[in-house]
């Protein structure tokens, strides 16, 4: 299949592989697909050494990076970061998390010293500032795309991205957005439904695609957001879409990092079994819905706050929160959620990232060929 997306980043397959885990971004490159690995979640130390282990195992194939860069975020102290925006969390925030841990018997961690300031470092450097130090470690391997979300990219990232023949993507929830992200100056629009895991606006796929396919004027665009099957993929493409960029079918990949508790919640739910919930990060991001979700939802609970003053509130609670689910604690399960996207509901089984893509690819392009057959005679 060759689409302007293949042509930019020289993939056989236009299929794209969001994912946090090393192992899953290597298995979709390798398959012919275009792994892109999320960066957010990772120190600048740490992205360094995935990045490393990725080119290890790809021989050289092209894959991405994606950055989080909020266009909106708490401010704080520059100098004195982290403990500047901690200073911002109410204290009536902080009795609510705690109070939400203890009604499920949520027992504490004990974990090697600095692993929570860590944590703290990572949610704080959420803004522009901080995408930076993670872009120098970027560039400084050989990837073919960077990706950024929430916002127009940071600056100096178009530029210098032009410089180094890296490609640079943007997702987009409206079409505002993307008007904004090709003034901007990038190569490649993502347009990413409301069906889909992680943060997400309220247009669906459906209906955003071939609207930014308009706006993009000839530049490819991605379709995002509910594509977890070569039937989706097919729609995709038919959309005008140059191809298909996918984040929660990697979930229940033997790849993805995720404990087996989350993956067996996942494994056991619907459709219907999402929302749209700021209350890990502040703002709307798709995830699986549970007891967190009620507790936060009850009268007399707080708001949550602006990034990334919320992923520091609630971040050590879901490091005990998953410590315990991956030990069967029963609150803990029932507590138990990540960001998905309303594809979970066709998840039956974890299977290797690779075969994923293999067989997604296979079937739009037998869908592709049925579709064909429907206007037999017909002459392109
Ligand atoms: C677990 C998870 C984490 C995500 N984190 C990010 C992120 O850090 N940056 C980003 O640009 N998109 C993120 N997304 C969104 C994906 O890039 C992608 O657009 C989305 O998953 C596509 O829809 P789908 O979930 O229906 O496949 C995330 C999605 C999931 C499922």
């Amino acid at each position: 299949m060759r689409t302007a997306f293949t042509d930019l980043v020289g993939v056989p397959h236009p299929i794209v592989g969001f994912n946090r885990s090393p192992g899953v971004v290597a298995a979709v490159t390798n398959a012919g697909g275009f792994g892109v690995l999320g960066a957010s979640a990772y120190t600048p130390a740490e992205l360094d050494a995935q990045l490393t282990w990725i080119e290890e195992r790809t021989g050289g194939k092209p894959y991405g990076v994606d950055l989080l860069v909020p266009e909106k975020f708490a401010a704080g102290d520059p100098d004195n970061l982290v403990a500047s925006l901690r200073a911002q969390i109410p204290a009536g925030h902080l009795a609510f998390v705690a109070g939400l841990l203890d009604r499920y018997g949520i027992p504490e961690i004990t974990r090697s010293p600095g692993l929570g300031a860590e944590h703290d470092e990572i949610a704080a450097s959420l803004n522009p500032a901080g995408a930076g130090a993670l872009l120098d470690v970027a560039f400084r391997h050989r990837i073919s795309l960077i990706a950024s979300a929430l916002g127009p990219p940071p600056p100096g990232l178009v530029a210098r991205a032009k410089t180094a023949g890296v490609a640079v993507a943007a997702l987009v929830g409206q079409p505002k957005h993307a008007v904004r992200q090709i003034e901007a100056g990038v190569d490649l629009l993502i347009a990413q439904g409301t069906e889909a895991g992680g943060h997400t606006g309220t247009i669906a796929t459906m209906v955003l695609t071939p609207e930014i396919v308009d706006i993009a004027a000839g530049r490819p665009v991605l379709a995002a957001g509910g594509i977890a099957s070569g039937r989706q993929m097919a729609a995709a493409l038919a959309l005008g879409a140059s191809g298909v960029w996918c984040g929660s079918i990697w979930l229940c990949s033997e790849e993805d990092v995720a404990n087996q508790a989350i993956k067996d919640k996942f494994l056991q739910a619907t459709s219907s079994d999402t929302l749209r919930s700021p209350t890990r990060t502040g703002k709307p991001a798709r995830q699986l819905r549970s007891a967190w979700h009620d507790e936060w939802e009850k009268s007399g609970s707080p708001a949550p706050l602006p990034l990334p003053l919320q992923p520091m509130l609630v971040d050590e609670a879901w490091q005990r929160i998953d410590a315990a689910a991956r030990a069967g604690h029963e609150g803990a399960l029932r507590l138990e959620s990540f960001y998905v996207g309303q594809v979970v509901g066709s998840f039956e089984q974890l299977r290797p990232a690779g075969e994923i893509t293999r067989q997604i690819v296979a079937e739009c392009e037998q869908r592709i060929r049925d579709l064909a057959d429907l206007t037999p005679g017909a002459t392109s």
